[in-house]
């Protein structure tokens, strides 16, 4: 009977796709909706799957031709990150669905070509996170944040992406690791699909993601640890003795693709930390691209993220590539952090 049980519950969501899966959470959530948001999500997947495909073959680049230079055709050989870059722009910016884009990789907005129609979304994208780990076939990922557009001309402007995290209406990753994972949010559940290969569809994998509201896992890059302000000594200090919320050392664990030690965090439960430092000293990681979407999953999964002093959600963006020291994870372990910061138990 047990065993029935099991299985029931696990037809229930096997087999369900990305595109029924959202296409059914617009419906619900908004009956008159037009799917609008459904089919930029799913252009901004069918990018992924060939971002997934060029990703695996980037062990054979030596073979086919190396980055920056000519390959056997004569062709100039593109990095991956702008590889990545290019197959997201040109596959969401003729959708009808955006007003503007920006991305990491690039200085200022990228505005809709004139051709195309202008919609109701402004999307915001790191086309590949982690990208230093590539050489090393270590996991590197997509990340993406999406809103609602706020300007009224005949295009999309800056204001359309410099709003607060707050204000996303869906947000997300994609991991190209092992297997293709994709994890997204319109703030109601924190969902996590895996790309079958063999139907190029991204199935419904990991439902209503929670993450523990306690981990046992800090993940930080310590050789910055003499760069760090007083608070992040202490906090990193604290998670390395018993002096924590959980009573014993936490692990550490630091993969170095914010995308992939996020996702790990979010299923065991954990913090991630990168501070503001003497070389940073408004902190490394990019508030638009990386932070906001990464703390909607967060808030959305029952996490937190703060600067230490400001949560994520909250800060108002002054320019595209604002950078915010980033404090992410497990409620009980960013709450612990953030006493740091407010002169509390180690400040
Ligand atoms: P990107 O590859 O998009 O430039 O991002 C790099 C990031 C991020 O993925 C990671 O968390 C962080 O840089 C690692 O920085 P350190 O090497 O300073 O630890
Ligand atoms: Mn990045
Ligand atoms: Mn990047």
């Amino acid at each position: 009977m047990a065993g029935n049980a099991v299985n029931h519950d696990c037809e229930r969501h096997i087999g369900i796709s990305f595109t029924e899966h959202v296409a059914e959470s617009q419906h619900r959530l908004s009956p008159a909706a037009r799917g609008e948001l459904t089919s930029l999500l799913l252009h901004l997947m069918m990018a992924a799957k060939i971002i997934a495909r060029e990703t695996r073959k980037a062990g054979l680049v030596d073979i086919l031709g190396l980055t920056g230079r000519t390959n056997v055709q004569g062709e100039k050989v593109q990095k991956l990150d702008d590889y990545a870059d290019d197959i997201i722009i040109r596959n969401l910016r003729y959708t009808g669905h955006l007003c503007v884009m920006s991305s990491e990789e690039h200085e200022d907005i990228i505005t809709i070509p004139e051709r195309y129609a202008i919609g109701n979304y402004a999307l915001t994208f790191d086309p590949l996170d982690g990208s230093s780990n590539i050489d090393a076939n270590v996991s590197i990922g997509t990340i993406f944040s999406i809103q609602r557009r706020v300007s009224d001309g005949p295009t999309g402007t800056r204001q359309d992406i410099l709003q607060r995290g707050k204000n996303q209406v869906c947000a997300g990753y994609i991991i190209y690791g092992s297997s293709t994972i994709m994890v997204y949010t319109t703030g109601h559940g924190v969902h996590g699909f895996t790309l079958d290969p063999s139907v190029g569809e991204f199935l419904l994998s990991h439902p209503d993601i929670r993450i523990p509201e306690q981990g046992r896992i800090y993940s930080v890059n310590e050789g910055n640890y003499y760069r760090w302000d007083a608070p992040a000594r202490k906090l990193v200090e604290a998670f390395k003795s018993e002096e924590n919320p959980r009573g014993e050392p936490y692990s550490s664990r630091y993969i170095g693709s914010l995308v992939a030690d996020f996702h790990r965090n979010l299923l065991y439960g954990g913090i991630f930390i990168y501070p503001a430092d003497a070389k940073s000293p408004s902190g490394k990681l990019r508030l638009l691209p990386e932070a906001n979407p990464l703390a909607f999953v967060a808030h959305n999964a029952g996490g937190l993220a703060t600067t230490g002093t400001q949560r994520i959600l909250d800060i108002e963006p002054k320019r595209l590539h604002h950078r915010v020291p980033l404090i992410i994870g497990s409620r009980k372990d960013v709450e612990f952090a953030e006493s740091f910061y407010s002169g509390g138990t180690g400040a």
